[in-house]
């Protein structure tokens, strides 16, 4: 007879409440899936929403690599479908290299990298060989997932609140005061949430200062502070805003930085869970080993046909051109339709898209009537209106961090076609409009 387990749960909050740990009782879900689940349940009812939600791409929009759909099928029919080695295999840690070589300028030695199934493996372990419970984390809002990671690794953190003007990256000065304990620095560029890229005069400068203070911590045989450096979107910059690496700044910084990179958002393969960190061989020593007990390698196949396809950056070219202009098409078409409006004199405002799949808007409607009569008193209330009234889906700053009543939003293009685009900036409008 079958055994009903469902049934013997019933009744278990006392055993629920008692079971997890500490840590595990006060682990929090993302926020920003947890939006885009309401988004989605408003979708599934049939309202067409344009979903600006998560930072992923919907396959149809936007497809990987044709050659890597191939490779993948190759891959498997060849039969490697063992385990990975740990650490990755040997084919992709080479051409990992050789991509940072080729395309960065950066020279790595091998027992560098460490493969991972997506870049998330990598920045956990990273975070936890590093981070001692106390141990200060350093990193500026709107930011992506560092308040999940500094809770799960019990660092202490510094929250700088970034500001729009500076395109939300955090500036050396803000930073300074707080570099001769961190432990680690986060920065990421191109940023999620904003889109916004950092400066290569702001990065040498917070490099050289990174440099500085772990010639103090030397001389004192202190533990080094460490720059996590998250590029995911570097092959996402648009126009004059290029990326810049820490070590190409300054070459010593090669001892301090751990690198995150991954084809999931620059190939549009975040379901396929590859990526990587680079990082001193020291570092990578250590983290190899977690991203073991985890068992968070990316599977086999899709690691040897990424591999093939970073070797023919010949072939990845014509699909990366076309894909760069396909997202930026949707940036401009939103950025453009957001400031026609700011110039109408309608409270909204958006910064230029420089880099990634994302947008930075600010809706200033904070103490407007919603059309229902109801008052809008939070950034939530705001992010209700556009879904509910525009059938708009975004995402609030608040989710990344920033601090509540800003009015900043991210719009992420993954998901949308031309026409949704288009169509969600004039619902907007007459929203708007409609507000007065
Ligand atoms: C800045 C940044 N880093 C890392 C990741 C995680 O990437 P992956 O899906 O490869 O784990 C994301 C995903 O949204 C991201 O935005």
């Amino acid at each position: 007879m079958a055994i009903d387990c469902g049934a013997l749960f019933e009744n278990c909050d006392d055993l629920a409440a008692r079971t997890p740990s500490p840590l595990a009782a006060g682990m929090e879900g993302s926020a920003i899936l947890a939006i885009a689940g309401q988004v989605n349940a408003r979708i599934a009812s049939g309202v067409n929403v344009a979903n600006f939600t998560v930072g992923d791409f919907k396959p149809g929009v936007f497809a990987i690599p044709e050659k890597l759909t191939e490779y993948i099928s190759e891959e498997l029919a060849a039969g490697h479908t063992n385990y990975p080695p740990a650490v990755g295999t040997p084919e992709l840690r080479s051409a990992v290299r050789r991509l940072y070589e080729r395309e960065l300028g950066l020279v790595y030695p091998e027992g560098c990298v460490q493969i991972g199934s997506g870049a998330r493996p990598p920045i956990y372990s990273a975070f936890r060989v590093l981070i001692e419970p106390g141990d200060l984390m350093v990193y500026s809002v709107p930011s992506w997932n560092n308040n999940y990671y500094a809770y799960l690794n019990q660092a202490r953190v510094e929250v700088i609140v970034a500001k729009p003007e500076d395109g939300f990256m955090p500036t050396a000065e803000a930073l300074a005061p707080f570099l001769r304990e961190a432990r680690v620095l986060c920065l990421n560029s191109p940023l999620n949430p904003c889109g916004t890229t950092i400066k290569k005069e702001l990065l040498a400068d917070i490099c050289d200062a990174i440099v500085d203070e772990n010639k103090r911590r030397a001389a004192v045989g202190h533990r080094p502070l460490i720059l996590l450096y998250d590029q995911v979107y570097w092959q996402l910059t648009f126009g004059e805003h290029e990326h810049f690496t820490p070590v190409e700044l300054n070459p010593e910084m090669a001892k301090y930085t751990v690198f995150i990179d991954a084809i999931s958002k620059c190939w549009a393969g975040t379901g396929l869970r590859v990526g990587w960190g680079v990082m001193p061989p020291w570092m990578r020593g250590r983290v190899g080993p977690l991203v073991g007990h985890m068992g968070a390698w990316a599977a086999r196949p899709e690691q040897q046909a990424t591999a093939r396809l970073l070797d023919e950056p010949e072939v990845v070219a014509p699909w990366m051109d076309q894909f760069k202009q396909d997202v930026q098409d949707r940036l401009t078409i939103l950025r453009d339709g957001l400031w026609a409006m700011r110039d109408e004199g309608l409270p909204v405002d958006a910064l230029d898209a420089q880099g990634a799949i994302y947008l930075s808007a600010r809706f200033d409607l904070i103490g407007k009537t919603a059309p229902n009569g109801k008052l809008l008193e939070t950034d939530e209330d705001v992010r209700q209106l556009l879904l509910t009234e525009a059938d708009v889906a975004i995402v609030p700053f608040t989710a990344f961090g920033y601090p509540a009543g800003s009015g900043w939003v991210r719009f992420s293009v993954g998901a949308v076609s031309v026409d949704d685009a288009k169509g969600a900036i004039e619902r907007l409008r007459a929203l708007l409009i409609r507000l007065g």
